[in-house]
């Protein structure tokens, strides 16, 4: 992540309800894993609610308590986290889909934190929700399984595309991003529906960019 986006994000974290949702976010999922699931899914309705940023933060977060993390980002209509990371995106998943490079090609290290690793999207390709249903992409999964303790697979919105649906069946957990005075009811509603007709457990959800109220942090420190 670029050094600035990543500190001003993660002091908005620190002093911010986003804190305590995080620490409650990495309890439920360090739970989950107990129970064999790894491969989650941060996902929302529509753009710009924050799932990338939020994916970012989490992978980090779990990579600092020294664990063996992968993120991929399956969004191959807007990816993002090559940039969040400041990785070339010439290779990625979209290429290994395609068979024109292997997991290992595509592999990028993130030297701070250590242990974690980013397959980015790759070039956009004409037909991302093709190449998400294929074998290969199962087979991919599986090799990423038997290799890190937790990976975070980045998407496109769950309504109106069907990239996100087509993920969701190959995942084990899902992670819910919702927006403050951003995303709808509707919204929401459509999003359950969703998870519920394919049966996908949700291991938590972040509301992100709740803003504080400075009256309240009087009250407090009062
Ligand atoms: N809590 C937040 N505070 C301020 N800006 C945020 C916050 N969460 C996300 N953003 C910004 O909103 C934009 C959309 O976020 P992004 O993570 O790319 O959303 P999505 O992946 O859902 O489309 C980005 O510019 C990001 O930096
Ligand atoms: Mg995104």
């Amino acid at each position: 992540m670029k050094r600035k986006e990543a500190q001003n994000f993660q002091e908005s974290i620190a002093n911010s309800s986003l804190n305590e949702q995080f620490r409650i976010l990495r309890t439920n999922i360090t739970f989950t894993t107990s129970q064999g699931k790894k491969i989650f899914l941060v996902t929302s309705g529509m753009n710009s609610e924050g799932k990338s940023t939020i994916l970012a933060n989490l992978a980090i977060s779990f990579s600092q308590q020294g664990k063996k993390v992968l993120i991929i980002d399956a969004d191959m209509r807007h990816p993002t986290q090559h940039r969040l990371f400041n990785k070339m995106n010439h290779i990625g998943l979209s290429t290994i889909l395609s068979g024109q490079h292997t997991f290992e090609e595509a592999i990028q290290s993130i030297e701070e934190p250590h242990n974690m690793h980013i397959i980015t999207s790759g070039v956009i390709p004409p037909n991302p929700s093709d190449l998400l249903s294929t074998s290969v992409f199962k087979d991919f999964l599986q090799k990423c399984r038997d290799r890190y303790d937790y990976i975070f697979i980045d998407s496109t919105p769950l309504i109106q595309l069907s990239d996100a649906k087509i993920v969701m069946k190959e995942v084990d957990s899902s992670i819910l991003v919702i927006r403050a005075n951003r995303t709808t009811k509707t919204t929401l509603l459509k999003c359950k529906k969703i998870l519920d007709g394919v049966n996908l457990s949700l291991s938590g959800y972040i509301l992100n960019d709740v803003k504080e109220k400075k009256y309240n942090k009087k009250y407090y420190l009062n």
